[in-house]
């Protein structure tokens, strides 16, 4: 899939289903890319991930920047999309646009901010202003301690009834994506429906144009904390503990090095 959005819009009008990826490094970003992942994101999940933090609050400007850096070095072909931390876009959309302009000079071409309504003002300005901007709602991890935890979002019709406007309006202000995490499967296909933008889903099930997941999760390096809607396509702890401990038992055996 090309970077070009225009291409992402153009592959939700036609049905095409696409995958997106967290990574946090050069490597990764590289095996990603070449694996035919369409989109990787530079989350602030790193914070929890990459840094043992828990949960993504701690997570600097500085810190994303330099990440995003380095995966959009890794990248020839996804979309790179970065997120804009906790604390470095709420105040204003001045504070927002500031924010993002590092982080798309860092090689990000899309930035992901959470929150619905409140951030209407801040989508159009940075929108109006060159900056595409994906669009985070329903459970929004910032915004953990509101919630009171990591809890599915939309439960009610209330509430569902309020992410669907807020869906729509984020969009019209010009969000060029919506990602919506951690709610009602249906509710995720009314909105997919609704907008002509693409939308990508996490734990908000099939109907979604993209999907998204946690790079740690899908490789199983985050058995003790992954959500119960991800996947482990592999025990990476497993497979990767063994290869260390492998390594750590050759040394002490003298096995390797071998002689020269
Ligand atoms: O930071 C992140 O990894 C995210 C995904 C969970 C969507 O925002």
């Amino acid at each position: 899939m090309s970077r070009s959005l225009n291409l992402w819009d153009k592959a939700k009008r036609e049905g095409k289903r696409l995958s997106f990826i967290t990574a946090y490094d050069y490597p990764f970003a590289k095996l990603a890319d070449a694996a035919g992942i369409d989109g990787i994101l530079i989350g602030d999940s790193l914070g929890m991930m990459v840094a043992g933090d828990p949960h993504t609050l701690f997570v600097s400007l500085e810190q994303m920047e330099y990440h995003t850096r380095i995966v959009a070095r890794g990248a020839a072909n996804a979309l790179i999309m970065a997120d804009l931390p906790f604390g470095s876009f709420e105040e204003s959309p001045a504070q927002a646009f500031a924010a993002a302009a590092r982080l798309v000079k860092a090689g990000a071409q899309i930035v992901k901010l959470e929150g619905g309504a409140p951030m209407l003002e801040t989508v159009a300005f940075l929108s109006s202003r060159g900056i595409p901007v994906c669009a985070h709602i329903g459970l929004t991890p910032q915004h953990v301690h509101q919630f009171g935890g990591f809890r599915r979002q939309g439960k009610t019709q209330e509430a569902a009834a309020k992410l669907f406007d807020d869906a729509i309006a984020l969009a019209d202000a010009g969000a060029r994506m919506v990602l919506m995490e951690a709610i009602p499967a249906s509710l995720a296909g009314e909105i997919t429906r609704r907008l002509s933008v693409p939308t990508i889903g996490i734990g908000a099930g099939p109907e979604t144009d993209a999907q998204v997941l946690v790079l740690h999760d899908v490789l199983g390096l985050n058995p003790d904390r992954a959500p119960d809607f991800a996947k482990a396509y592999i025990n990476g702890a497993a497979l990767l503990g063994q290869a260390l401990a492998q390594y750590a038992s050759e040394v002490r055996e003298g096995g390797f090095p071998g002689a020269p």
